[in-house]
């Protein structure tokens, strides 16, 4: 077999792929990806099907240690979780200290990377496997509750505490409208599409995020540090920011009109930097098979909740012009996870900035999947390599007056 690290050395041979359109950096066997024929698997398992029988936690389960769980896992890994959902008081003290207007995603960022503070056992190096399971646990535990916190703040609300008597989703309804009504936690409709939209999200392969949680990670960087990494690499919105940016695109459509076709001209114009926001992904090139769930989802949940948001004909004319266009049919650029799920988040009431902190919570089995292959695998350190393009010596020159 041939060397590749020798042949290298001895070549000064580098592979250049910029956006590692190309490269792969891991074996993985996670999630599969066909993106010819717009299919995604977790561990085998169809998205189609786990999006209609089963639940976030369970595809938690399945993405973290590999097969769907028992009835008796499930209980257990969900119980365990529970007593884990109270962050401590501490944080609220500089939780409280950001600026309430202040973007929800840095807020997640820092609250996250916080949690390595709180909970040091977390930073021991070589922990065993029961103690990076506690890990897992409280990380998955107490996204929650700080994703609700954040969202409670943005309206200048008091916090919600999580009740042990919820599974995660609707202790989360619970901790972010549990003012609404009684019943918010377990009313039907919402525990079903949140548990669609966060199963949808849960682990798209060596994604940006992804990547980048691995690469911290790969450095034996604690969980809760790699995990905020993700969180800040998802934050762009050629990513994970996409959500948020699609609602702020079709709301000034409609301020402007609503002509589609003047907006479809503007993100065909090489001169002008308008992308539509939602379209196109480096991998999927037929289409993106959790658009169609949620494109679905979106009509099934408008209707139940009887809302009727103009910005949906907006999107569902932009779509069907677009997919005629010569310019999007040529690339392959089809709607995306992102441009159906901000108009249910919207349509169950969460702010616009919220979104894409939604899309953390429901990436982070995800995330955390990744992280420990990575680790089981005893991957090396990430570290890529470069062309060099600058002067290779100049001598120093004193400076003068
Ligand atoms: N609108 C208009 N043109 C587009 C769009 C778009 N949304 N997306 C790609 N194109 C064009 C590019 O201008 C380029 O055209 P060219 O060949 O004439 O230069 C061609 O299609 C290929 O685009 P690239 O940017 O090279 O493709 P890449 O794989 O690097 O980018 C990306 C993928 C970032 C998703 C891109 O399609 C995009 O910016 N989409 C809008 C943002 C978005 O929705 N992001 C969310 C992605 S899903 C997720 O991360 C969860």
């Amino acid at each position: 077999a041939v060397d590749i690290a020798k042949l290298r050395d001895l070549t000064g041979y580098i592979t250049l792929d910029t956006g590692y359109k190309n490269t792969g950096a891991t074996k993985s066997a996670i999630t599969f990806l066909d993106g010819e024929q717009g299919i995604l698997r977790y561990r085998g398992y169809s998205i189609e099907q786990l999006a209609e029988k089963s639940t976030f936690m369970e595809v938690a389960f399945l993405l973290i240690y590999g097969e769907l769980p028992t009835e008796k896992q499930i209980a257990d890994f969900e119980h365990e979780i529970s007593h884990h959902t109270l962050v401590h008081e501490d944080m609220k003290k500089f939780f409280d200290g950001f600026p309430s207007h202040s973007h929800p995603m840095g807020q997640l960022g820092s609250l996250v990377c916080s949690l390595s503070a709180f909970y040091p056992e977390s930073l021991k190096n070589n922990q065993t496997e029961e103690e990076i399971n506690l890990t897992i646990i409280k990380m998955l535990a107490k996204m929650s509750t700080i994703v609700s916190w954040i969202y409670k703040k943005s309206f200048g609300h008091p916090v919600i505490y999580p009740q042990n008597k919820y599974d995660y989703v609707s202790n989360f309804l619970h901790m972010t409208f549990g003012q609404r009504t009684e019943e918010v936690a377990v009313d039907p409709v919402l525990v079903d599409v949140m548990n669609k939209l966060l199963i949808l999200h849960a682990d798209h392969e060596q994604n940006c995020s992804t990547s980048t949680v691995r690469i911290v990670g790969s450095s034996d960087c604690n969980l809760y540090a790699s995990i905020s990494a993700g969180i800040s690499a998802l934050w762009g919105p050629l990513h994970g920011g996409a959500n948020q940016a699609v609602i702020e695109m079709l709301e000034q459509i409609k301020n402007d009109g609503g002509d589609t076709q003047k907006w479809i001209a503007k993100a065909k114009d090489k001169n002008d930097s308008f992308r539509l926001m939602g379209f196109g992904h480096r991998v999927y090139k037929n289409f993106d098979p959790r658009a169609k769930i949620i494109k679905k989802a979106c009509d099934d949940v408008l209707e139940k909740l009887g809302v009727n948001d103009p910005v949906l004909a907006i999107a569902k004319q932009l779509e069907e012009v677009a997919l005629k266009d010569e310019y999007f049919v040529q690339r392959k650029l089809y709607p995306n996870v992102d441009f159906y799920s901000g108009i249910i988040y919207r349509a169950l009431g969460f702010p616009t900035e919220m979104f894409t902190v939604l899309f953390a919570l429901g990436r982070l089995p995800g995330w955390i999947a990744q992280w420990k292959e990575m680790k089981v695998n005893k991957e090396p350190i990430g570290r890529p390599r470069q062309v060099y393009t600058g002067s290779t010596f100049r001598e120093y020159v004193e400076m003068k007056g």
